[in-house]
């Protein structure tokens, strides 16, 4: 699908941020590690969490719509549990789903075969499958010397060794993925990073009762002997990352009002709303409730504020991992130079996420070099339309669509569907608040 973005003169938005995809893969996995009912309202509508939930149910796992939109219900199966699945268990375009999978299953004492589409099967799995493998799990893909790639085959073990993990790079799907084969493991799993990645893994498993704390830093997990004590319902608070494309257009086109509610506002997802408020944004944020044990806000945003250029040092990249896309079309937008390090791994993404925002800001207008691990960018810059490709890549597409509202002439998004990875109606939504946006 190609979406048509013109130059927005206004935008009045008062949104209810869509559940977080993070929080919901996981509550679907952990649910799995129950054997009482747990409903889920708020769960992330997009396709990734669909992945998670039906190859959960190949094993064993019931989930099913719930009467309102976005509540299913979930019966688990319990620890040990799981049964291999009759076919290959498809992850689509979700790394986040054949990551955790690989840990729940590395010692369930099942077979299965994970695969995903063309895009999962471009990604690195050896950062999963190596550590996993040290624990004792039988587990393989594809492909040379340099990494292994799905499709990936699992074989049942009798039991896997606990063992002290230490991530080279920062990343929530793998600490999640070692701590959740750490449930099934004799001893003690340990996993340290470099820097802290989101930390929804510990916190739920937490508090759910498994044997899962943090100490100095380092995330421990024992054998889970018991089914989790899973909460009767649960409500998933608000995306950061969806949040982030009303809050970077609220503050791009001038004179507008964005209202974004319910946003997960945990402190290792709010990079990106830091970032902005170094840049000179005006952002505020109003407490709401907490949900599923994090801090929710309201985040208001005004735009034509006056931004500058600010630097992203590698300790701060996982806080705005996902947002670093949309942060390089906002920093286009402000006066003098923006440096981001550190963070190369937007290089194995649902795309190469920093070559794609280079390309497209480029095309664009913006003045921008490629780093190995980043980009430079001096603005601000007199955007022009251009055809982006969104390259199968939801964080993209979206982006680049931002983009386009303060951009002179027609910008083009070829490839706007996958938006719907992550967030549907999002584009029908922003014509709705916009008026610039042709499907
Ligand atoms: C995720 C972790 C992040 C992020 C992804 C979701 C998760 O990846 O990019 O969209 O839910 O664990 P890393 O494994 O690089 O931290």
């Amino acid at each position: 699908m190609r979406l048509r973005v013109r130059r927005a003169t206004r935008l009045e938005a008062d949104v209810l941020a869509p559940g977080d995809k993070s929080i919901s893969h996981r509550s679907l996995l952990f649910g799995a590690l129950g054997t009482t009912p747990m409903q889920v309202r708020n769960l992330a509508p997009g396709a990734d969490v669909r992945s998670t939930g039906e190859c959960l149910r190949a094993m064993g796992a019931s989930i099913t719509e719930g009467a309102a939109a976005g509540t299913v219900n979930v019966r688990g199966v319990g620890p040990g549990r799981l049964r291999s699945p009759a076919s290959v268990l498809d992850c689509g375009n979700s790394g986040t789903t054949m990551r955790l999978l690989l840990g729940l299953v590395a010692g369930a004492r099942i077979g299965c075969t994970l695969d995903g589409d063309a895009s999962l099967r471009s990604r690195p799995m050896r950062r999963v499958l190596g550590p996993l493998r040290s624990m004792g799990a039988r587990m393989n893909g594809e492909g040379g010397p340099d990494d292994e790639r799905a499709p990936l085959t699992v074989e049942p073990v009798s039991t896997l060794r606990g063992m002290a993990h230490r991530l080279p790079i920062a990343s929530a799907q793998v600490k999640s993925a070692l701590v959740l084969a750490g449930l099934t493991a004799d001893g003690e799993t340990r996993v340290r990073e470099p820097e802290p990645s989101r930390d929804h893994t510990e916190r739920m498993l937490g508090a759910w009762g498994a044997p899962v704390r943090v100490e100095d830093g380092e995330v421990v997990a024992t054998r889970l002997l018991s089914p989790l004590a899973l909460p009767g319902s649960l409500d998933v608070p608000g995306d950061p990352s969806s949040a982030a494309f009303w809050v970077g257009a609220g503050l791009l086109v001038p004179g507008s009002s964005v209202v974004v509610r319910g946003v997960d506002v945990n402190p290792t997802r709010t990079g990106f709303l830091r970032v902005l408020a170094r840049m000179g944004a005006r952002v505020e944020l109003e407490p709401e409730p907490a949900r599923a044990g994090d801090p929710v806000a309201t985040v208001r945003v005004r735009g034509g504020e006056p931004l500058r250029g600010t630097e992203i040092p590698p300790a701060e990249v996982p806080s705005l991992l996902d947002e670093i896309p949309l942060l390089a079309v906002v920093a286009s937008q402000a006066e003098g130079e923006t440096r981001v390090t550190g963070a190369r791994e937007l290089r194995v993404k649902e795309s190469d996420r920093l070559k794609q925002l280079v390309l497209g800001l480029r095309a664009m207008g913006a003045d921008i070099d490629e780093l190995d691990d980043g980009f430079v960018l001096r603005g601000p810059a007199r955007l022009r339309a251009a055809e982006i490709d969104a390259a199968h890549d939801h964080r993209i597409a979206m982006s680049f669509a931002i983009a386009g509202l303060v951009a002179d002439g027609e910008t083009q998004v070829e490839g706007a569907e996958w938006a719907d990875i992550s967030y549907p109606g999002f584009f029908t939504a922003l014509h709705g608040a916009s008026g610039a946006i042709d499907g």
